[in-house]
């Protein structure tokens, strides 16, 4: 039986990544506005990968037998200026995250439940994933940003970005 705060806790953070995936469109829709299709794209897909994201412990709740309770998504409530403003906000958002994940990490290992401890550690892996590519968006919007050629290169790099499922499956 797994432990109710650990349940609780798994339960909370599908809410989170199906805010961050509503976040994320929130930002594929403030490029799209700009005519930035690349940077829309980007933030397109990262929306796919938080509703990923949700499904896989969604599914692990049902298959450990746990009552899974959906609650409200809230509004995105970020306020988009600059270009900058979306990606800045994208890395807070994923540092925040992670402190989320590695809450139920503590709160799994303090329970012993060794089987909750390795679901997780494919999403501290992500993370760390997530907050680099976050951070390093930033570094080359500072580089390139400013110049109108390396802003249309970014964007077309960022055009390129493919969706794929998540390695982990459940
Ligand atoms: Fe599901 Fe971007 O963390």
């Amino acid at each position: 039986m797994m432990d109710q705060k650990v349940s609780e806790l798994l339960n909370d953070q599908i809410n989170k990544e199906l805010y961050s995936a509503y976040l994320y469109l929130d930002m594929a829709n403030f490029y799209a506005a700009k005519g930035l299709d690349g940077f829309a794209n980007w933030y397109e897909i990262q929306a796919k990968e938080e509703q990923d994201h949700a499904m896989l412990i969604y599914k692990y709740l049902h298959n450990n037998s746990q009552t899974v309770t959906l609650g409200a998504i809230a509004k995105p409530d970020k306020e988009f200026k600059t270009l900058a403003d979306p990606l800045n906000a994208a890395y807070e958002h994923e540092q925040y995250v992670t402190s989320l994940i590695n809450a139920i990490y503590a709160a799994a290992q303090a329970a012993n439940d060794y089987r909750t401890v390795q679901f997780l550690d494919w999403f501290v892996k992500e993370q760390g994933e997530e907050e680099k590519n976050s951070s390093d968006l930033i570094t080359k919007l500072e580089l390139f940003g400013s110049d109108p050629k390396g802003l249309y290169m970014l964007n077309s790099e960022l055009g390129g970005r493919v969706y794929s499922a998540p390695s982990l499956q459940i």
